[in-house]
């Protein structure tokens, strides 16, 4: 049995800057963090990821870090992060921090010595090159952040690369120095106790070595962000990327039991490329495919089965609902939706991050242009890239500033922060806090959800469903992703169990004998106790059940397609079908995309 926590326990980003703020100088840090780990206990999570808090000038928040071992003092010093560490262990919460090793703020030491002279012992630390031969950057290489990833400078005659803000110029990961002096980074925070680190844009780290122009996009439209003008094909996820990763998982493999995540954009085959050779790689990299999917059962369940069946043997899946770079859930998807998306992500088969705010149901919220701080929006505005809407401040109380701060904070506060609050939610038996707490309790309790095999039942119409099975203990996950109320109930098989959990805090204990009633943007949690289950799971594992349909190409999607788990899949499974009340048509009209976002 799997005991690594990182795969049984539940991650939760914390945004520093925006989380609590105890000096009052409307900036969270990091005695802010600890006056508020209760939170994280009360919610029940089992680990904490901090976004970055070094020493930088915060031209990009903290993803331009001046000094990669120490603490910027807007967020503490050394000895407070010692104590938070100390506090969150004392509580059994580990502590994963931010390793930003694909570029340095240009105030770094190492950077300032690079560009002093062509001759610098560090030249070579950063990514130099001459002019193109008619003059002008070396390469037709695009900032995700806008413009010419090349900046000039004047004083050495060449032009450095930078994939985010000039400011920010990109490390030579090819140069064995960097990769030395980056271990010892790590090092230094994993002997300090933090139990492992979510990797900054990982699959960037290695650039083209012939430095050839990338394609041109075919498909690029106006009013998309300008890195979309050309394909990236020589500036990320090169081959030669993966070597450096294992070294760094070697370096986290020196500690034990520590965690390394990776930041990773890309199509679902070659996300899974990044578990590496054998599963030296990252151990979770990041699966954001829900942050881009349309909020429809086919689109989900659909996805969710190309990533189950693209993971390499072993490989541990993992889910992101959101995060400080893209735009909240509640506001990408229909409000009425954020409980049973919630659902969704903790009751899927590997390991949950929650976005802070987002056990809250915080929306996105509009930045007047006098406020906006996102460098990103600053140097493409006008398009809908800015971050600074999903970083507001969390929303504790009603109080002055919510209780994040006593001074005016450096982002808005949500107009709906004096109803949106934990401390009004907590009170509130049915509110979406709450349902965030009895979903980890309930996950912590249950062997199917946190590692039972995943087996797509239907994604017809809006429903959603799902069957989570370890051991003796089947989990039926149903899911009304529209507004009609739904009647289910399955032809091969007769569900009979119990209602552990409704997404409206409801139906606790109700039986279950052969129809599920959902309503209308409602999800329930069944533990499936009929006593056939036995022998259908047996013969699950065989083959498809005698009399059941078969299965078709044509059918809903994930119809008794397979049952995945950590040991053997694709099975053979029964195919049980839903007889729907009313019919399982689309019943109003499909919810657009989220907006798209750079990087991606
Ligand atoms: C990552 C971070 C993002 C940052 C970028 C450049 O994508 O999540 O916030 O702007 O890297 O460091």
């Amino acid at each position: 049995m799997d005991t690594e926590w990182w795969k049984t326990g539940v991650i939760y980003q914390v945004y520093p800057r925006s989380f609590q703020d105890s000096n009052g100088d409307g900036v969270g840090d990091l005695g802010g963090i600890v006056q508020r780990l209760s939170h994280f206990t009360e919610l029940g999570v089992d680990a904490i990821w901090l976004s970055p808090i070094f020493p930088s000038p915060m031209a990009d928040f903290g993803y331009d870090i001046a000094n990669y071992t120490d603490i910027d003092p807007i967020f503490g010093t050394l000895a407070a992060f010692d104590h938070l560490v100390a506090s969150a262990h004392a509580l059994g919460l580990k502590v994963v921090l931010d390793l930003v090793p694909n570029h340095t703020s240009d105030r770094h030491p190492w950077f300032g010595e690079s560009r002093s002279s062509r001759h610098s012992p560090k030249r070579d630390w950063y990514i130099w090159r001459d002019p193109a031969p008619g003059g002008g950057p070396p390469t037709n290489w695009m900032s995700d952040f806008g413009g010419s990833a090349w900046a000039f400078d004047a004083a050495t005659g060449q032009y450095y690369y930078h994939a985010y803000l000039a400011a920010q110029p990109d490390l030579n990961w090819r140069n064995p120095d960097v990769r030395r002096a980056i271990h010892d980074v790590m090092r230094f925070w994993l002997k300090r106790g933090v139990d492992g680190f979510r990797v900054d844009v990982i699959w960037h780290l290695i650039k083209d070595d012939q430095f050839r122009d990338n394609p041109v996009n075919p498909d690029y439209r106006e009013g998309q962000p300008p890195h979309h003008a050309v394909i990236p094909l020589y500036t990320a996820d090169r081959p030669e990327v993966h070597d450096v990763i294992a070294e760094l998982r070697r370096v986290v493999d020196e500690f034990d039991d520590r965690v390394l995540i990776g930041e990773i954009y890309l199509p679902i085959e070659r996300l899974v490329a990044y578990y590496g050779r054998d599963l030296t790689g990252t151990h979770l990299p990041f699966n954001f495919s829900l942050l881009q999917s349309r909020w429809n059962a086919r689109a989900i369940a659909k996805l969710i089965d190309e990533y189950e069946s693209a993971l390499p043997s072993g490989g541990w899946p993992n889910w992101v609902l959101g995060n400080h770079d893209r735009p909240r859930v509640a506001s990408r998807i229909e409000p009425e939706q954020a409980r049973v998306a919630a659902m969704l992500l903790m009751t899927l088969r590997g390991t949950p991050t929650i976005y802070y705010g987002d056990e809250i149901g915080m929306r996105q919220v509009p930045i007047p242009p006098d406020r906006i701080q996102d460098p990103f929006e600053k140097n493409v505005p006008g398009i809908g890239v800015g971050r600074d809407g999903a970083r507001t401040p969390m929303q504790w109380d009603a109080g002055p500033f919510a209780g994040f701060s006593t001074a005016e904070p450096w982002l808005p506060l949500s107009p709906d922060f004096h109803a949106e609050n934990v401390a009004n939610l907590r009170n509130d038996k049915t509110s979406i806090f709450n349902l965030h707490r009895r979903l980890l309790a309930l996950r912590r309790a249950s062997p199917a959800l946190k590692r039972g095999s995943y087996q797509p039942i239907v994604a017809s119409g809006d429903l959603l469903l799902y069957i989570r099975t370890h051991g003796q203990q089947r989990i039926l996950v149903a899911l009304n992703l529209g507004a009609e109320p739904a009647l289910v109930s399955s032809q091969a098989q007769h569900w009979r169990g119990r209602l552990l959990l409704s997404s409206f805090l409801d139906r606790d204990g109700e039986a279950i004998d052969g129809e599920i009633a959902l309503r209308a943007d409602e999800g329930v949690v069944v533990e499936l106790t009929s006593s056939g289950g036995l022998r259908r799971r047996t013969r699950l594992a065989d083959g498809p059940l005698q009399g059941a349909p078969k299965p078709t190409s044509s059918g809903p999607v994930g119809v008794g397609a397979r049952c995945y788990d950590t040991i053997a899949r694709p099975r053979g499974a029964p195919q049980p079908t839903l007889r729907l009340t009313p019919p399982a048509a689309p019943r109003r009209t499909e919810r657009a995309p989220p907006p798209r976002r750079g990087r991606d």
